[in-house]
């Protein structure tokens, strides 16, 4: 069995990769590069370095190789970024998917198993102290967020008239490294700014202390990315059963975190000094996003085994030896 891995050379990607082979899969990776690094791909994985809006190059790949599945995780992901290019965006993800997934229709490969994420949801009108279903109300507020709900509409719409077996893992905060050579070396989310800024001799700061939560900042599932790379090995197994059509299933730990949770345990981990410095609030934050995590242990027989500590001590050994 061989998988395609779209992705595979990124920070999540690279731990997906080593779990797939893992568990006795054969894997191929494409990768256009443009955020992947090389030294991540382990000895003996093909890369395939083509872009996903390369139509022709997606064919290409599906003709040489002879896949039984794709774990899709390429994407443009950054929130910002798509706010002031919302046509790159879709281009990058949805016409992307559309090459994808018309490959695999063509070469009658149905096993799909997709990156979604927690931004489907939006601003979900629930208390804060509530768990986000699947079944809550989807209502992006971001262009990136809305290229993966209309992903998640296309591998839906697939499932019914070509019979996918789709799994659409919406992710919630991913953080922390499955070994130290792994960790996210981009300073785009809270953890990695965090470190960023200790290392620099800054203080780190908490956008927003005035929220309807315990502490005042906002609360986010913070899952480990080993604990995210098993799920979808389990999502693998369960898109090969062949009663599966689509599922939606959030992946994260079912507890929430604070900002200054997560900054005490940044301060316990390094030992360095946090004095967290209290500014406003960020547009589009959401006070809370805690996972419910029950649809992933009842379908994918999956639950997180890290905690927060894990978390953030991982991603500080990981930090140490690249920054
Ligand atoms: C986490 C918390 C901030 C920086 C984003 C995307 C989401 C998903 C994951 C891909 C928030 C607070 C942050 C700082 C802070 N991406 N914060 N000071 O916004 O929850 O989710 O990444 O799928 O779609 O929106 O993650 O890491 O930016 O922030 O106080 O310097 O940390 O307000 O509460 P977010 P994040």
């Amino acid at each position: 069995m061989t998988w395609l891995i779209t992705g595979g050379a990124g920070y999540i990607g690279a731990h997906v990769v080593r779990e797939t082979l893992k568990s006795g899969r054969n894997v191929v990776i494409l990768d256009d590069m443009s955020t992947g690094i090389a030294t991540r791909i382990p000895d003996g994985v093909t890369l395939e370095e083509v872009t996903l809006v390369d139509k022709a190059g997606v064919e290409a790949v599906f003709a040489k190789h002879e896949i039984t599945g794709v774990l899709h995780l390429a994407a443009r992901k950054q929130v910002g970024e798509s706010v002031e290019k919302p046509l790159y965006y879709w281009d990058e993800n949805i016409n992307g998917l559309t090459h994808l997934v018309g490959a695999m229709k063509n070469s009658g490969i149905k096993n799909l198993v997709f990156s979604s994420s927690a931004a489907v949801y939006g601003e979900p009108d629930i208390a804060p102290d509530a768990l986000i279903t699947e079944a809550t109300h989807c209502l992006p507020i971001n262009p990136y967020g809305a290229t993966k709900l209309a992903g998640e509409w296309i591998a839906h719409a697939l499932s019914a008239s070509d019979d996918f077996h789709v799994a659409a893992l919406r992710y919630f905060n991913v953080a922390g490294a499955g070994s130290p050579q792994l960790g996210d070396q981009f300073i785009l989310n809270l953890v990695p700014i965090v470190f960023d800024a200790l290392t620099k001799g800054n203080q780190p700061r908490v956008f927003g202390d005035d929220y309807p939560t315990p502490d005042g900042s906002c609360i986010r599932d913070y899952v480990h990315v080993q604990d995210l790379a098993e799920a979808h090995v389990a999502a693998m197994d369960y898109v090969e059963r062949p009663d599966t059509t689509f599922a939606a299933i959030n992946i994260g730990t079912g507890r929430g975190a604070s900002v200054f949770e997560v900054l005490d345990m940044v301060r316990e981990v390094t030992g360095l000094e946090v004095t967290p410095e209290r500014i406003q609030r960020r547009a589009g934050d959401p006070a809370a996003l805690t996972a419910d995590v029950s649809r992933a242990a009842q379908l994918l027989d999956w639950q997180s085994k890290y905690d927060l500590r894990d978390i953030i001590s991982s991603a500080w050994t990981a930090w140490q030896q690249t920054h």
